[in-house]
């Protein structure tokens, strides 16, 4: 036993000569003066007999111990003369490791040689063994806790983007109505969401309506316009013959008789003026009194028939015409035109009261008196 303690020290002191290295179960001996290793990836045991290495070590031939790896590295073959790093993905925690441990879900590794894995961070998951990255929680999913094996899906009315720690409401005017969205969904023209975290729409009551995208509210319909539906993206404007005075309306109001309204959007009803009528309501224009006829006052709903004697040549007149300078009307109702009396009343009127009664010698002739409210001609018009 002496003999080899001190063998073990000349083993050392002349590894560096260049002596063949003998293998496992090969006893060590001195000769000429040199001595001999053993193979690398062998040790030499206290008996001076080279051992092969075991899994887990190193031997580099010239020791009298196998060299277990550090934490990091592990080595799975015997007969080893270096260790193998962990992998990404792996480590090993202990010396003389066989084998690298793969981190397990909810842990990553991106190094080599590594002595743990780390834990992924919120926001990330690992959901398999020997990971070498964490992996983003998918847009429409969160994660707030570290180590985790999966994401949790964002509620309905909320949304995530990649690499998410929680999931964010949508904001009024926007709604999810599904879970594991990576956005919101603008509410569409006429409808609306006003507050976070809408699920979904509210549609405009009739009265109001929106034509954007991404509102909180509705508009109020404007007064000359209706709204009917429920939804609706526009007020529609009130048809010629219809009028609406108030705001927020779900119908527009049908003209009476005496009135119209000739254009779209009117907020009231428009008086017939003198001269014109309508008889029935929702007219969309005012009729003139056809010749014969007239009417003094306005928001009327029928025409006065020119009196007997008098007469109306034109269309849509207040008044009614009287006869002048040689000239007659017909003793009936609705004349419209009067009668040239010069040179003799025709046989077809009444003997009195026909009106040719005016031969003034300053009257023109070619002209007729025209209309006044109440039948008499006014002096211009005439001499
Ligand atoms: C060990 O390795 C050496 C070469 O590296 C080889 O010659 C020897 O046969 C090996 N021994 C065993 C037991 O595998
Ligand atoms: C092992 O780890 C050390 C320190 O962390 C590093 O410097 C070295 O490059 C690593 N070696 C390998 C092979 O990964
Ligand atoms: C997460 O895992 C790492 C290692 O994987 C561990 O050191 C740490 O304590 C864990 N953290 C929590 C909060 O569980
Ligand atoms: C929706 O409206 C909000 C404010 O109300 C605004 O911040 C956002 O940018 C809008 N989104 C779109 C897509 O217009
Ligand atoms: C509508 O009626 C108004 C008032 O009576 C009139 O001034 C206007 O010319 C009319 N417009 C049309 C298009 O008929
Ligand atoms: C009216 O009758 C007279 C006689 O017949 C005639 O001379 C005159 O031109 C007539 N006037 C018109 C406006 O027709
Ligand atoms: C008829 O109208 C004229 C003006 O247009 C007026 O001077 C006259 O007094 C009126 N006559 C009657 C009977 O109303």
């Amino acid at each position: 036993m002496v003999f080899a303690t001190s063998f073990v020290s000349a083993a050392l002191m002349f590894a560096s000569v260049h002596a063949l290295p003998q293998p496992e179960g090969h006893a060590l001996t001195k000769r000429n003066n040199a001595v001999t290793t053993c193979n690398p990836g062998s040790y030499y045991s206290t008996a001076m007999v080279c051992v092969v290495c075991p899994a887990g070590s190193t031997c580099d031939g010239t020791s009298g111990t196998a060299q277990p790896c550090t934490s990091g590295y592990y080595q799975p073959n015997k007969n080893s003369t270096s260790c193998l790093p962990s992998p990404a993905g792996y480590y090993t925690n202990q010396a003389g490791s066989t084998q690298a441990t793969a981190c397990s879900p909810g842990s990553y590794e991106p190094g080599r040689n590594s002595t743990a894995c780390i834990g992924t961070p919120a926001g990330f998951y690992t959901n398999q063994r020997g990971s070498a990255a964490a992996i983003p929680c998918p847009a429409g999913s969160y994660q707030s806790n570290k180590n985790s094996t999966s994401c949790t899906a964002a509620q309905a009315g909320y949304y995530t983007n990649a690499g998410a720690i929680q999931a964010v409401a949508c904001s009024p005017g926007s709604y999810q109505p599904s879970t594991n969205s990576p956005s919101c969904l603008l509410a569409p023209a006429g409808y609306y969401t006003n507050k976070k975290a809408a699920t979904a729409t509210t549609a405009c009551s009739p009265g109001s309506y929106q034509p954007n995208k991404n509102s909180t509210a509705c508009l109020v319909t404007p007064a000359g316009s209706y709204t009917n539906l429920k939804g609706s993206a526009q007020a529609t404007r009130c048809p010629a013959g219809s009028y609406q005075p108030n705001k927020g309306s779900t119908s527009c109001i049908s003209t009476n008789t005496g009135y119209f309204t000739n254009t779209t959007g009117s907020t009231s009803a428009v008086a017939c003026p003198p001269g014109h009528y309508t008889s029935s309501n929702g007219s969309p224009t005012a009729t003139p009194c056809p010749p014969g006829t007239y009417q003094p006052y306005s928001a009327q709903n029928f025409c006065y028939g020119a009196p007997s004697g008098r007469f109306q040549s034109m269309a849509g007149q207040a008044g009614v015409c009287g006869t002048c300078c040689g000239w007659a009307a017909p003793l009936v109702n609705n004349n419209i035109n009067p009668v040239n009396c010069t040179g003799g009343k025709p046989n077809a009127y009444p003997s009195s009261g026909d009106g040719c009664i005016s031969t003034a010698v300053s009257c023109v002739h070619t002209k007729t008196c025209v209309q006044s409210a109440n039948g008499t001609c006014p002096a211009a018009t005439f001499t």
